[in-house]
């Protein structure tokens, strides 16, 4: 791989945390505030006395914002103490730099719609039946949403037979009856400035409160004009905490504000992205959601939408333990443009950045782009075009993400002179491009591409019709994972994301003054889809369990589901437990615990598990227990060193014996099962295969609800996953001119700090690593320290597996440039200094195991570059 030269992004998006008290967050000077920190105080220690301590060390600061259950402040600093400074005082338990969130991107399709079909979604949950049938509402039930505030005049918040929303407020009787601006509309991360109207204009909050407690369920009562969907909990009471400005971020000083408003608000769920900016787990916001549940609130979270990375990716959204990871469902219709040839029309998705409608004149015919052994290419190499003709032509390719992004794929077809590009996704449901702009692309279902195939081979000269206006589908990927939606494991091998609602093609309320309707897909979507569900369950049982037991709940009830397309069952690190099934959860009599068994890897594999049934009826119950094997996922495959996008299914299967097959339990007592594991036989322990599956037990009483628990492992030893992707040549040393570029050197190249470019490593992590370090050895191989990089700070902690790709299709990197500071230790509150000796050094870079104890270095993968590096102790 050729990186003379590369335009360096010196500030690339990668996080490091360590345990100690200072967490400095140095990912882009662009997202976190300046002088802006998050202090939490020790347990016994109040404002007051905090704030005096800070006094009495000449520190000068204003307080932006209070937390009384996360127990700290947020702070300007204007005495230029840093967050290290501040970690050491009396009173202090922790620092944090505010960190800004970006409002989560929108996949919005362009079309309008008021077609009830695009609301088909609650016949997949059984929600449908939960309100025609048991007439839940989450009526009584408060949901606090933190997001970008919500237009409540929109008829979909309006009560029953009202023309409009309102907001308590301004107006009585209004289904938004809290709430507060935290920002204003000019707010991007800096400067708040807070009123008293929660009002929408951004779009995002309006769709998710939407989906969560949009419309009516009764169409005599219904808001009038009549909604074309409806919400989960079209009765629920909103809290509206707006977070977000029109545009841009907002920081984590003012979303733990909001947390704690609508804890004191007595909101019973609350929805929010913890994930977005952050692959911490030991981040503010999660610290105080972990606080929040256990005081009895609910908190539901994204997944995450890095499908198209491939596996282990979901760790990313950064989640507290209590907190439930929802994955991502496609609805099972979509409204969609289409391209009919042959004679059978088939949806198609444009491309984010061409986003409009293909229209394409007739002489524009397909041409299937093939390998040399017949099959359909990817597009990913230009040299395919060379033999064939595409001039003026619509050029159909496959679109597996092992070699490339379909922006890469765009700009060889428009090279080689074609007029459009239609990709066939693999199938894993209708995938959503980035593309490229001004260049017609849309993606096709798997099928349509097979049909457009065949159809091409009976006569090449066939018309390609583009729609004039989208219509409704049935989509191939309805009521499957939704192809956006990001794969686990996380770090630690445990079993995320936890289950799914949907979030595919879901059709909800926008701001007025955007058009009032969109449809939208993202993990965005399904996670206020759950919190809802909440509310409807909460109303049921007029209860609030905690949340984390509400968590098992819906994951015992959820619906296991298969890839489009397969008969076997869609791995646990995609689809959790299944997709949620509201009816199921209210009517389920039984409960299995724990909710997730987290086999790990062959070396720590958990042979034995318990497991507890609890029989929570009136009555004794007898339970057969099975076992339903889910696809393995091949994480590296052909011993690749980073996963691939698309990741391999194979057929290779745990087994597991359970201690009794029948169990006969009476009413309201619990048995333990003792389950007895083997790993799968098939499948190479080289290349680390992802297994999963689910333990079932399904009541005798006809109609009973039968409940299971996912269980995931990996095949294979953990601790020989490859870290760094050596296959694309990285980690590598380069010279850095403090210019943005990045030259190769020699091998013997020496560099002097004095004098000549600086040295920068490039990484690429195809793995999580509990700790990443770099560090410094002198001539006689004494180790001296930890590097401080000069473009991102502290270069040790852990860090998440790196993206395959950026957005413009090139390759995904980090750069660490070295200017000779360095810390003697890891602990995060010491300074870094110059290495002060003169002498010759040299650096290692250096990635930690997963679950491995840390030794150093039989638990590391070490890359050690050999060119000298001189130091004068006079720095350039
Ligand atoms: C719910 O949470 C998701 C992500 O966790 C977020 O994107 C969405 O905006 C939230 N919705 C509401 C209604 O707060
Ligand atoms: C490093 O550069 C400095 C400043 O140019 C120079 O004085 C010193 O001799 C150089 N050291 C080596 C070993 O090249």
């Amino acid at each position: 791989m050729k990186l003379t030269a590369t335009i360096l992004s010196v500030v690339a998006a990668a996080s490091l945390v360590s345990a100690g008290t200072f967490h400095p967050h140095k990912i882009n000077p662009h997202d976190t505030i300046s002088n802006g920190y998050i202090i939490q105080y020790d347990d016994n220690v109040n404002h007051a006395q905090a704030q005096n301590s800070l006094k009495s060390h000449k520190v000068d600061f204003k307080v932006r914002n209070q937390y009384n259950v996360f127990n700290g402040a947020a702070v300007t600093v204007k005495s230029g103490h840093k967050g290290e400074e501040l970690a050491k005082l009396p009173g202090v338990k922790n620092v944090w730099p505010i960190t800004l969130y970006s409002i989560p991107k929108l996949q919005k399709s362009n079309m309008k719609s008021n077609d009830p079909a695009a609301a088909s979604l609650h016949t997949m949950t059984g929600v449908d039946i939960v309100h025609k049938k048991y007439k839940l509402t989450g009526k009584g039930v408060k949901v606090g949403v933190i997001d970008t505030g919500i237009d409540y005049k929109h008829p979909s918040f309006a009560v029953p037979g009202a023309k409009e929303g309102c907001f308590a407020r301004y107006g009585k009787n209004c289904r938004v009856k809290y709430g507060w601006d935290f920002v204003g509309d000019d707010y991007t991360g800096e400067d708040p400035k807070p009123d008293s109207d929660p009002r929408d204009c951004g779009g995002h909050g309006t769709h998710v409160a939407g989906i969560l407690g949009g419309g009516a369920v009764d169409s005599k009562t219904s808001p009038k004009p009549p909604q074309p969907f409806v919400g989960v909990a079209p009765e629920v009471t909103f809290g509206a905490y707006r977070i977000f400005g029109c545009k841009g971020s907002a920081g984590d000083d003012v979303i733990l504000a909001a947390m704690e408003l609508a804890f004191n608000d007595g909101m019973d769920v609350i929805n929010m992205s913890l994930g977005g900016g952050s692959a911490y787990k030991n981040n503010p916001i999660s610290i105080l959601g972990d606080k929040l549940i256990a005081h009895g609130m609910a908190l539901v979270a994204s997944a995450g939408n890095a499908g198209s990375d491939g596996a282990w990716m979901v760790s990313d959204a950064g989640l507290g333990d209590l907190a439930s990871s929802i994955a991502s469902f496609d609805n099972i219709y979509g409204i969609y443009d289409s391209v009919s040839y042959g004679g059978a029309a088939h949806p198609y998705s444009p491309s984010e950045n061409y986003n409009n409608r293909i229209d394409l004149p007739a002489s524009a015919t397909l041409v299937p782009i093939f390998e040399k052994d017949g099959s359909l290419s990817d597009g990913c190499d230009p040299n395919i075009y060379k033999s064939t003709d595409v001039k003026g032509k619509v050029v159909l390719v496959f679109g597996d993400l092992t070699r490339c992004k379909s922006g890469a794929r765009g700009v060889n077809a428009k090279d080689a002179g074609a007029a459009g590009i239609l990709v066939q996704t693999t199938p894993f449901g209708l995938a959503g491009l980035a593309g490229n702009p001004g260049f017609p692309m849309g993606s096709i279902e798997n099928k349509a591409g097979n049909d457009m195939l065949a159809a091409w081979k009976k006569d090449p000269k066939t018309r390609l019709v583009w729609s004039k206006k989208p219509s409704n589908f049935l989509i191939e990927g309805g009521g499957a994972p939704s192809d956006f939606s990001s794969f686990g494991l996380d770090g630690d091998l445990r079993s995320k994301p936890d289950f799914a609602g949907p979030g595919g093609n879901i059709l909800s309320a926008f701001p007025l003054a955007k058009g009032g309707y969109a449809i939208l897909s993202g993990t965005s979507m399904s996670s206020p889809y759950v919190a809802g569900a909440h509310a409807l369950y909460i109303q049921a049982k007029k209860s609030k369990p905690r949340g984390d037991k509400l968590r098992q709940i819906f994951k015992n009830t959820a619906t296991i589901a298969s890839n489009f397309g397969s008969k076997t069952k869609a791995s646990a690190a995609k689809q959790g437990a299944g997709l949620i099934n509201v009816l199921s959860a209210i009517t389920t009599k039984t409960s299995i615990f724990p909710d997730h068994i987290d086999l790990l890897d062959s070396t720590h594999f958990k042979k034995t598990v318990k497991i507890s049934i609890k029989n929570e009826g009136k009555h004794t119950e007898t339970y057969t227990l099975s076992h339903i094997p889910a696809d393995t996922l091949n994480s590296y495959p052909n011993k690749n060193t980073f996963p691939l996008g698309t990741p391999v299914i194979e057929a290779a299967y745990a087994t597991v014996k359970f201690s009794v097959d029948k169990v006969k339990i009476p009413a309201g007592k619990t048995a333990k099962i003792t389950l007895t594991f083997k790993e799968p036989k098939k499948g190479d322990a080289s290349e680390f295969p992802l297994y999963s599956g689910y333990v079932v037990a399904t009541p005798k009483t006809k109609g009973g609800v039968a409940v299971h628990v996912p269980y995931t492992g990996v095949k294979g030893d953990i601790a020989k996953v490859p870290i760094f992707d050596t296959d694309s040549g990285l980690p590598l040393l380069l010279a850095y001119d403090g210019d943005d570029s990045l030259e190769d050197v020699t091998p013997d190249y020496q560099f002097n700090l004095s004098s000549t470019k600086l040295p920068a490593i490039l990484t690429r992590l195809g793995s999580h690593t509990p700790e990443f370090s770099i560090r410094i050895f002198d001539d006689k191989k004494n180790f001296v320290g930890y590097a401080h990089s000069a473009n991102r700070g502290q270069s040790f902690g852990w860090l998440g597996r790196d993206p395959t790709y950026n957005d413009d299709g090139s390759l995904y990197f980090n750069a660490w440039i070295w200017d000779g500071m360095y810390t003697k230790t890891m602990d995060p509150s010491e300074t870094p200094v110059l290495v002060s000796k003169h002498g010759v050094y040299n650096l290692v870079v250096a990635a930690q195991h997963k679950l491995s104890k840390g030794a150093y270095p039989k638990d590391f993968e070490t890359h050690e570059f050999s060119n000298p590096i001189v130091i004068t102790g006079q720095q350039k």
